[in-house]
């Protein structure tokens, strides 16, 4: 088989890219570990930059995100018994867009199957091959056949988990991480949510955080031990534990029900470089993760297929490489403004095992900051609603 673009992974990363590319005239094919049903299992969060909101709009797939999703022009901190609101739409202009991440990826499937898209779902053994010359391949299995793909390029969409990160040369491929000392345990109810925009909360019991998915679905975070089994907290220890980290006001509105959902996810700060290798780039978690504070993950694998799909289009319309050659640069200089933003605000918002009685004054001090300067709501504002590509 033969392809212009071989694309490993069918999360929102490589799902994006392949929709944009077709709709450019680009041919791929996306080759997938998992089942359908196991890719539309996972839940993530829900919050759309508008750059985000504008490359889905772009790939024909906005339409039931504009129908469903909701518009926040804001959010609110809650720490030292009380809320404050930073206004996204005042101090920027722009809104976020809520509507999950389960959501997204299920209507790029959609478009991406209509269309005529090609997505190899529970391809086995996938490897990558000859990206460092002009013709790279990948092999993978498929009931027990091997199959090979040829392609001008290799897009490496296979998450933090993935092969393609693993195939890069390692003496040139360079890491950076720090992985917090907490874990966020989350859970899913078919309740309304407690306010109609989230509320991010710092308490001396850990970093709480009221989401939502619609006006009918609840997601809920307390910051827990990294080594908690989730069977060790029944439903009413969450919500008990949720209410007595945030006002009074929001632990007497909160309305509580049965979880549907529930699990402890770790928060990492993780950036491999660079993102380009001959002719296999990385795009989304298979070169970044962010911890989850200022719900970045999905918006910088949007805005990284932004950066790859143009520079490929110049590449088929004009037979330039500049674009190609400047993608890892391109991308990276974004990716580490999100990494330092959501470390930011995760350092900001939860309580660490070490933390002194001078460190948790600095961060009331900071909150305090933040919320009553304009110029410090506005830094926050800009960085959530999202920099520009
Ligand atoms: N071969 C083929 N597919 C693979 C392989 C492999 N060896 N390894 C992993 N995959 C698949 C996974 O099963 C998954 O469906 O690649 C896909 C990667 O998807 P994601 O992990 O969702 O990554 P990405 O598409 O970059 O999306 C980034 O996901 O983790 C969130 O917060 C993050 O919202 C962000 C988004
Ligand atoms: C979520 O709704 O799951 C969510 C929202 C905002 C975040 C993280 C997660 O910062």
């Amino acid at each position: 088989m033969r392809t212009q673009v071989a694309i490993i992974g069918a999360g929102p990363s490589g799902l994006l890219l392949s929709q944009i590319l077709h709709r450019q005239g680009i041919d791929s094919v996306i080759l997938e570990q998992r089942s359908l049903e196991y890719v539309l299992g996972r839940i993530r969060a829900g919050v759309l930059e508008q750059g985000a909101v504008k490359m889905l709009d772009e790939a024909g797939v906005g339409a039931r995100m504009h129908r469903e999703g909701l518009i926040h022009d804001g959010t609110e901190l809650c720490f030292d018994g009380s809320r404050h609101r930073i206004d996204f739409k005042a101090l920027t202009g722009e809104t976020v867009m809520v509507y999950g991440q389960t959501e997204v990826t299920r209507d790029l499937v959609d478009a991406r199957l209509a269309e005529g898209g090609v997505i190899v779902y529970e391809a086995e053994d996938v490897a990558l091959h000859d990206f460092d010359g002009a013709k790279p391949h990948v092999t993978y299995r498929k009931d027990g056949v091997t199959h090979r793909l040829d392609c001008d390029f290799i897009a490496g969409c296979d998450g933090y988990h993935g092969a393609s990160r693993k195939a890069a040369p390692q003496d040139v491929l360079k890491t950076f991480e720090r992985v917090y000392p907490f874990g966020w345990l989350g859970i899913l109810s078919e309740t309304p949510p407690v306010s109609h925009e989230l509320i991010y909360a710092n308490h001396e019991r850990g970093f709480a955080l009221c989401s939502m998915r619609s006006n009918v679905l609840s997601r809920y975070y307390v910051q827990c031990p990294l080594d908690d089994k989730v069977d060790a907290w029944s439903d009413d220890r969450f919500w008990d534990e949720l209410r007595r980290r945030v006002d009074t006001e929001t632990a007497e509105a909160l309305i509580t029900g049965p979880s549907i959902e529930k699990s402890i996810a770790p928060l990492r700060s993780f950036v491999a470089e660079p993102m380009k290798f001959g002719r296999m780039f990385l795009v989304g978690d298979a070169a970044h993760i962010v911890p989850p504070t200022g719900a970045k993950g999905l918006n910088l694998a949007a805005s990284d297929v932004y950066y790859l799909a143009r520079a490929m289009i110049d590449f088929y319309d004009n037979g330039s490489e500049m674009l190609i050659e400047r993608y890892s640069e391109d991308a990276l200089r974004r990716i580490w403004k999100a990494e330092r933003f959501s470390w930011w605000m995760t350092n900001l918002l939860h309580t660490f095992p070490d933390s002194s009685a001078f460190d948790r004054k600095m961060q009331i001090a900071e909150l305090d900051y933040v919320t009553s300067s304009k110029v410090g709501a506005a830094a926050l504002a800009e960085n959530y609603v999202g920099l520009p590509y």
